[in-house]
Parts: structure tokens; sequence; C-alpha cells
């Protein structure tokens, strides 16, 4: 049986319950002392760590950054379609039918769809586009006249996101992970997304393209541009956006 408040569930999922009290600083704006970026659990005796190998992976990892400066250039199709496959592409089926992707998700749910915000991309019209991961296509999704002042305006301002050449955006079906861990959705899906961004930020920097997640959007006006009804529900079919992620090529 489902869980009698799934909707709110997935309330909680979009960063905030609809009783929140928006008008509550957090501790950094009271200017409260930052935490430790670290705790120490021991008796202080520590041991040391080998050298690590440096190999081209580890050399990914340690390039890897948020980059919010791009040149102006457009992205080529090649370069859009390796980030798409790496954040979600299919690379196997299990016996029933779930896939296995480039990342990984708990109990292979893969609750996420994945979108293209495109203002600049080789051979593709401005507009949104979903991936169609089972055929490894996009399907046009149409556009809107100021498509990146309406994006800007969707993640809270942020100019560099709303015009760069393509803008990632993740959507959860929360059902797909709830069919069978229920209530731990929450959890689960939100770890899926930030997998997912992870393998995009890596394909950038082998790509040599920059990118940036991002979290901070206005779930209405994101989930409205996404063409998604908005708004509580426990309906299966439900979607709503979950993170993004802006890429071009960095100046
Ligand atoms: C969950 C998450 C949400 C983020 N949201 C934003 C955002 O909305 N805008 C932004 O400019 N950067 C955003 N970032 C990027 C972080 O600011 C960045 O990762 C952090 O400053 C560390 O820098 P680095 O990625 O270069 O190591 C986000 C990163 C994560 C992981």
């Amino acid at each position: 049986m489902r869980h009698p408040d799934t909707r709110s569930l997935r309330e909680t999922m979009k960063g905030h319950m609809p009783q929140d009290d928006e008008g509550r600083l957090t501790d950094q704006q009271e200017q409260l002392p930052m935490p430790p970026v670290q705790v120490v659990r021991g008796n202080g005796e520590t041991l040391s760590l080998p050298e690590r190998e440096v190999t081209p992976f580890s050399a990914l990892l340690e390039n890897r950054c948020s980059r919010r400066s791009y040149d102006g250039s457009s992205l080529t199709l090649e370069e859009l379609a390796s980030l798409l496959w790496a954040a979600q592409g299919i690379r196997g089926f299990r016996k029933d039918g779930a896939t296995l992707r480039t990342a990984p998700s708990a109990g292979a749910r893969h609750p996420l769809e994945l979108y293209a915000f495109v203002n600049a991309v080789e051979g593709l019209e401005p507009g949104l586009y979903h991936y169609l991961a089972l055929e490894n296509k996009l399907e046009p999704l149409g556009s809107c006249p100021n498509q990146a002042d309406c994006l800007t305006g969707a993640l809270c301002g942020q100019v560099f996101a709303g015009r760069a050449p393509v803008c990632l955006v993740w959507t959860a079906v929360p059902y797909r992970t709830e069919w069978r861990y229920d209530d731990k959705t929450r959890k689960y899906a939100l770890l899926d997304a930030g997998h997912s961004c992870e393998n995009v930020y890596l394909a950038c920097e082998e790509l040599k393209l920059g990118c940036c997640a991002i979290a901070a959007y206005d779930q209405m006006c994101l989930d409205e541009l996404l063409g998604l009804p908005f708004g509580p529900s426990d309906a299966k079919e439900v979607e709503f956006a979950v993170y993004a992620c802006a890429v071009g090529r960095p100046k």
C-alpha cells in the first residue's frame, strides 16, 4: 500500500514544505560562525596514505570545478550527445526490464528524466528538448520566444545559466522509485540526481567544456517552462524538476 501522505513526501523533495516560514533567516545570514569543515573522531593518532597515482581519470577529478563563464560559442551536437549519454545513457537491461545506465540508481529504478534547454547548439533550433534514453534520441518540445530570459527568471536570476548554450534539467518521476521504496524515495531520487550531474561534470572536463550545477530555481516557474503541471499531487505520473546544470565552452 502506498504511503498515506505521498503528496507531502513529494513536496519535501522540492526543498520545502508548504508551511515553511519563507522569511526565516539562515544562521549564515544571522552571522553565526561557520561550522568546522571536518570532524575528528579518534584520539589524535593518524596514518599516512600513499601518494596517489596521477592518471587521466585523477586529472579529471583534480581539474573539475564549477565554471560559470562561457565564451559565447555554440556546442556541437556531438558534445551535447556525449553529455546526455554521460548523464542518463543506457548501458544495459536487467531481466525484469529495468534499465542500467551510466549513473547508478537505487534499485535501478532510474526515476529521472533529462531535458535540455538549448540556446546554442549547432544543428538544433533553440528550444526545449527531452532526452529519450531508451532510443538515445532527442524529442523537440517547442520553444518560447524569450527562452533565455524565461529560463534566467526560473533559475532565480542566474543569467550565466539562463543564457548558457545548454542548460540541462533533471526531473523526477517519484513513483518509479516509490513503487519499490515508498517513503525512502525522497532520499534515493535526489542522490540519483547527484550521481548523474557528477557524470556531466566529468564528461565536461574531458570534453573541455565548463558546467555548473544549479539547485537554486523557482519550482513553479521551472516546472511551467518544462510544460509540467505544478502543485502537490499523489498521481503516479507526477513529474517535477529537481536539479539543473548549465553548460558552455569556458572562456
Ligand atoms: C546541489 C548543488 C547545488 C548548486 N547550486 C548552484 C546554483 O544554484 N548556482 C551556482 O552558481 N552554483 C551552484 N552550485 C555549484 C556550487 O556552488 C559549487 O559546486 C561549489 O561552490 C564548489 O565549487 P566547485 O564545484 O568548483 O568545486 C551547486 C552545487 C551543488 C552540488
